[in-house]
């Protein structure tokens, strides 16, 4: 098996901050390098953002550069970690893979559909790695949902309701929704993501959203539309005033609840109650650094997280951003779009 992989990260804001903090821990993952463009970036130890606030980030025998062309003239690596803006993560993981550089990029996978269509075609004509970071696949109670699900414990799966609320994000770029999508492709995807990992794609989606903050969608609730009996709804916002989020499952013979990444809560029809606690392996972004790092090492494609399903969710937002628009419901015929 392969040596200690030598990871690169580019974007230390916010998202940088919270990856670069997961990197100590690792086993098979060493971080040699960050960069960015604003060298200020450089000083901040921690970083705070809309969810909360990173670990400790501290770049001690990291080096440092300010741009991508001096960071690959400057220093050896195997895989670059994209934390940037969202409209730039198709351009720099192309270019990485057309480089060499195996690549893990921050969600949303990117802007449009064809920018996913184009990472997917050049990771595989250059045979270098794609795995885009959308972790709550790689948190414990998310995936203890899905493994309920799949093994099909409560019965039947009747209805599902996600939830995602926050303050608009302070950086700039957010505000410009051709740069990030607005709330509903930035923070909502992680649902419309979780929704398409479980079910797959819907046959049809309407959306209510409004535009308050940005001129992109700011606020939202889908409904999902999927052959059989399941009821699906997800809601997003960078309105709500503070960070919220929640998933409830509604299974035929117990109701989950998701409390946050350590905890589900199972509410049965025979009126029992169970908490189920993780305490091992609760950080995803740990998690999917630990496992793409894995897949890079053990030379297999990263399956958890499909470039091909990733991409999808892209094209499932993108319909609920028509919906929202033209106040339709819209199909998503399977098959070529
Ligand atoms: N998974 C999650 O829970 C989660 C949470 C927040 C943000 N994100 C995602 O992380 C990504 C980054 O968001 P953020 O909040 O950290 O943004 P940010 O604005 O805080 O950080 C982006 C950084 O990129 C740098 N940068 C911009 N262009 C550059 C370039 N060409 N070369 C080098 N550096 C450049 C900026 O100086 C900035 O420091 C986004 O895609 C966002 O959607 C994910």
């Amino acid at each position: 098996m392969a040596k200690e992989i030598r990871a690169a990260l580019i974007g230390y804001g916010g998202m940088g901050h919270f990856h670069a903090s997961c990197y100590p821990k690792q086993q098979h993952v060493k971080l040699v390098a960050v960069c960015d463009c604003n060298p200020e970036k450089f000083k901040e130890k921690k970083a705070e953002i809309n969810l909360g606030e990173s670990g400790d980030s501290s770049l001690k025998d990291i080096a440092t550069f300010g741009s991508y062309e001096e960071l690959c003239r400057g220093i050896r690596f195997d895989m670059l970690d994209i934390c940037l803006p969202c409209h730039l993560h198709a351009e720099y993981a192309i270019r990485a893979m057309r480089d060499g550089y195996h690549v893990l990029c921050e969600k949303p996978m990117a802007r449009t559909v064809a920018q996913a269509d184009r990472m997917i075609r050049v990771s595989r004509e250059t045979g270098r790695k794609l795995m885009i970071a959308q972790c709550i696949r790689f948190s414990p109670a998310y995936r203890f949902l899905k493994e309920i699900h799949a093994k099909k414990k409560y019965g039947q799966l009747l209805r599902l309701d996600m939830r995602r609320n926050s303050t608009l994000p302070k950086t700039s770029w957010y505000r410009d929704p051709a740069k990030s999508g607005g709330a509903l492709l930035d923070l909502h995807l992680h649902d419309t993501d979780f929704i398409n990992s479980l079910l797959g794609v819907p046959e049809a989606v309407y959306t209510q959203g409004i535009e308050r903050d940005t001129g992109g969608i700011d606020d939202l609730m889908s409904s999902y539309y999927f052959a059989g009996e399941t009821v699906v709804n997800s809601e997003g916002s960078w309105c709500k005033g503070k960070w919220f989020c929640s998933g409830i499952a509604v299974f035929r013979k117990a109701t989950l609840e998701i409390i946050n990444d350590t905890q589900v809560n199972i509410y049965r029809t025979d009126r029992k109650t169970e908490e189920v606690r993780f305490d091992k392996d609760t950080n995803p972004y740990f998690n999917e650094i630990a496992y793409f790092a894995d897949c890079i090492r053990k030379k297999t494609e990263p399956e958890q997280c499909m470039p091909k399903s990733t991409r999808d969710s892209i094209r499932i937002a993108a319909a609920e951003e028509r919906s929202a628009r033209t106040k339709r419901k819209v199909r998503l015929p399977h098959g070529r779009d």
